[in-house]
Parts: C-alpha cells; sequence; structure tokens
C-alpha cells in the first residue's frame, strides 16, 4: 500500500484537540492544498472563509447543533459554494449577466467540497486532524450575516482542524458498509430489502436491526437539527433560479 492510499483509509475525524497550535507555515500549506483541488473549468467556484475571530467561532459553535468541540480547533475553514463573483467579474465587462441557477449552485458546491477535502488531506499528512461541521448549514440567518456572505454564496462545508489528543489518535476509525454495497458495476443495483439489510446491518452491532433502524431514523433524517436544515438550505435556495434563462 502507498504512503497516500494508507493515509487515505486511516484519516479520520477528530473532535478533540491539544493546546499547540498550528503555525502560519502549516496553516498556509492547508490552504495552498485546497486552492489546488481539481475544479469544473478551473474556474475555482468556491471562496474560503479562514474564521479567526473566537467570537464567531464561539457563535458558530452554538448555530452548528451545540457542538463545543468547534471552539478547541486551532483552525476553522467554511468553504463556500460562489455563484456570485463570476457573475460580478462578468457584469464590470458589461456582460449580460442573469442570476445563477441552481446547475451552477450544484457545480460550485461540488467545487468547494473537493477543495475541502484536499485540504483534510493535507491537515492529515502534517500530522493534524479534522472534522467537517455539516451543520454549518442551519440557522442560514445568522450565518450570513456572522460570515457576511452575500446572495448567492452557499456554506458548502465547514472544517475544523487541531493536532489529536492522545484519546482521539487511538479511537477506532468508524467501519465502512461493505465495498460490494457501494460500488455496483455498469448499473445501479436493485437495493431490495435484502441488500439494504446486508448493508446495514453491521452498523447495528449487537442491536436488533429494526430497532436500530428506528434509532438512526429518530437521531438523522427526523431529528430536529435536520429540520432545521432543511428549513435553511431553502432559505438558501430560494436565492436560486430554478429555471435556465
Ligand atoms: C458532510 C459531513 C458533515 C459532517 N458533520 C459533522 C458534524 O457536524 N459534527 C461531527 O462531529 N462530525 C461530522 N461529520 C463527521 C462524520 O460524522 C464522520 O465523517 C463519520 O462518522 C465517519 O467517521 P470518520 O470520519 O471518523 O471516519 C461530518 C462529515 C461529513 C462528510
Amino acid at each position: 500500500m502507498n504512503t497516500i492510499s494508507r493515509m487515505l483509509k486511516q484519516t479520520k475525524s477528530i473532535r478533540d484537540y491539544t493546546d499547540t497550535e498550528i503555525t502560519p507555515e502549516i496553516r498556509a500549506d492547508i490552504l495552498a492544498c485546497a486552492c489546488a483541488a481539481p475544479s469544473g473549468g478551473n474556474q475555482q467556484a468556491y471562496t474560503i472563509i479562514d474564521i479567526t475571530d473566537p467570537s464567531i467561532i464561539e457563535k458558530l459553535s452554538v448555530t452548528c447543533d451545540n457542538q463545543p468541540f468547534i471552539t478547541k480547533a486551532r483552525m476553522v475553514l467554511l468553504f463556500c459554494a460562489d455563484c456570485r463573483k463570476w457573475n460580478q467579474a462578468y457584469a464590470t465587462a458589461g456582460l449580460p449577466v442573469t442570476d445563477p441557477c441552481i446547475t451552477e449552485l450544484i457545480g460550485a458546491v461540488t467545487d468547494a467540497v473537493i477543495a475541502a477535502q484536499n485540504s483534510v488531506i493535507a491537515a492529515s499528512g502534517h500530522g493534524i486532524g479534522s472534522c467537517y461541521i455539516g451543520d454549518i448549514k442551519e440557522n442560514c440567518e445568522t450565518v450570513r450575516q456572522l460570515l457576511k456572505l452575500p446572495d448567492h454564496v452557499f456554506p458548502a462545508a465547514m472544517v475544523v482542524y487541531g493536532y489529536p489528543t492522545e484519546k482521539q489518535k487511538e479511537r477506532k476509525k468508524p467501519e465502512r458498509v461493505p465495498m460490494e454495497c457501494i460500488v455496483s458495476e455498469n448499473r445501479y443495483p436493485d437495493m431490495d430489502e435484502a441488500y439494504l439489510h446486508h448493508m446495514f446491518v453491521q452498523k447495528a452491532g449487537n442491536r436488533n436491526y429494526t430497532e436500530w433502524l428506528k434509532m438512526m431514523f429518530d437521531h438523522k433524517a427526523n431529528a430536529p437539527f435536520m429540520k432545521e436544515m432543511r428549513r435553511s438550505v431553502l432559505q438558501y435556495m430560494k436565492q436560486y433560479d430554478w429555471e435556465d434563462k
């Protein structure tokens, strides 16, 4: 196994950090690796906000479904899907600009998340742990106001970084579902009940499978944070045109 394969398989989310600061050189390298990621048409349809103000981080730790570990991170990056900046530039050239449609948003989210993942792997190479914070998509009004996000700029991913505590280093990386349930040749597989059971039963561990599914439903799909995220993302979606013009 080569070094990169090993790192990709070993890198896991880290949610507790030592007090060691990340040096400016390493911060710059993580950011440079993020910006080196591929992007559609090399347009880099994202803007990265390096959040260094502790008061903003403190507020985000609350708006992001109350996750206090965020305040212990030594670096916090927000990867925004930016459907605004090219249009702004086109407008300066007097071009006939229309509001971005949902197609551009999907492209920009893809660019932003690929850049985010480059930063995760770059950090890992420096011995720095990280964790995505999906809940950045909640409380859209507050997040937009705190970070001055204009229309057509969507917070696609937030990642927090820091050197892992010994306990976090020892924590076992969660298992993935069997690879044959994820990879299918030439066509989408028939995901019948047996297939789904095979895919997910290991996650249930020694719990009753159906009871475990009910628990997952309550904790994820039907949880209050998910309702808030749906509301919040819909607020963002209202900024975009849903029809191509
Ligand atoms: C889009 C996305 C959003 C996530 N949001 C959170 C989050 O808000 N809080 C958290 O503690 N972990 C979050 N995670 C981390 C996942 O829980 C983690 O990746 C998953 O459990 C697998 O564990 P591993 O990364 O340690 O292998 C997120 C991961 C992704 C990719």
